[in-house]
């Protein structure tokens, strides 16, 4: 068995002109959480479900728990689970109905009330799915990607439109799964869930991956760090070192790779013009900082 469970290199996708995966590396290793984040547009769901064997390739080398998706092979189908970003499941059923009928398609599916109770909809298991919230119905897309009791899961946005306990819940459910062994491949846009989740994120950006680590590589390839201070003057009135600042609802905002000469800079200035420098802050440029600067306008 490879040590990975999705290796992909140089793959390619367009739709007539549209380009929408332009050469594309990705090694997911079995047992971990992988976030491709990216914004709209960005080759994410083509991405995903080229891995799922749902469409194909232009180019590119793809395999899948050591097998090639585009094979559409059943015993791969029965490995893996998909969630996809919209699905439409039959609105007149209940839950529990809904989770038997995808369960009926598995050799060894999962029992039924494991899938409930993982995903959280207990309460909710005579209802009608027409009845359901936006996120209880995410939760039982969930549960059917989970019937079959697949190696590998693939989350198209899992928490898109949840509410902040919902995603919560989400998290823990995505981590509870990889405490039982399985890998799990997510895309978000974000940047918060991908740290959360992640072990290994990839950014990905008109269709190119534009980084790639954990989350913790992916801050430090980036390092600045912002300092801050209320301030009411512009830059003019401000050390050279801080040409460079902005000014947001009365504080200066400077983002430096050298926080130690900055500071130094800074509070020497400050000492001797008699400048208090109030509520000076420094911190760590976040992992959305990261993605901001490298995605730029196009993410949200
Ligand atoms: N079936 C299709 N036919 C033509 N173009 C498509 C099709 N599916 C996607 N595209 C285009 O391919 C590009 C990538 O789309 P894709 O759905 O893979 O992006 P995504 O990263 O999943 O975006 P989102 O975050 O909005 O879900 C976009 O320019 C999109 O308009
Ligand atoms: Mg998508």
């Amino acid at each position: 068995m490879s040590e990975l469970a999705v290796e992909v290199r140089g793959l390619r996708k367009a739709y007539g002109p549209v380009v929408a995966v332009a050469g594309i590396d990705l090694s997911v290793r079995h047992g971990e959480i992988f976030a491709l984040i990216g914004p709209n547009g960005a080759g994410k769901t083509t991405t995903l479900e080229i891995l799922e064997g749902h469409r194909r390739a232009d180019a590119g080398h793809v395999r899948v728990l050591d097998e090639d998706p585009a094979r559409n092979e059943i015993t791969f189908k029965q490995r893996i689970g998909i969630v996809l970003q919209s699905t439409s499941i039959q609105p007149y059923l209940t839950v529990e109905e809904t989770i038997e009928q995808f369960r009926g398609y598995y050799p060894a599916p999962r029992p039924l009330d494991e899938l409930i109770d993982i995903v959280g909809l207990a309460a909710s298991r005579k209802k009608l799915v027409r009845r359901l919230s936006g996120g209880q119905q995410r939760r039982l897309d969930v549960a059917i990607g989970l019937a079959g009791d697949p190696e590998l899961l693939f989350l198209d946005e899992p928490t898109t439109g949840f509410d902040p306990a919902a995603r919560r819940s989400a998290w823990e459910m995505i981590r509870g799964l990889k405490s039982v062994g399985k890998t799990v491949l997510l895309t978000t846009h974000y940047m918060d869930e991908a740290q959360a989740l992640a072990d290994t994120v990839s950014i990905i950006r008109r269709g190119l991956i534009v980084a790639e680590g954990t989350p913790d590589e992916l801050r430090a390839g980036q390092a600045e760090t912002v300092i801050s201070f209320r301030f009411a003057g512009s830059s003019d009135d401000l050390p050279p070192m801080a040409a460079a600042a902005t000014f947001e609802n009365g504080r200066a905002v400077l983002l430096t790779t050298d926080p130690t000469t900055a500071l130094h800079e800074l509070t020497g200035w400050a000492k001797a013009r008699g400048e208090a420098l109030e509520g000076l802050s420094v911190t760590p440029a976040s992992l959305e900082d990261v993605y901001l600067g490298l995605t730029g306008d196009e993410a949200q």
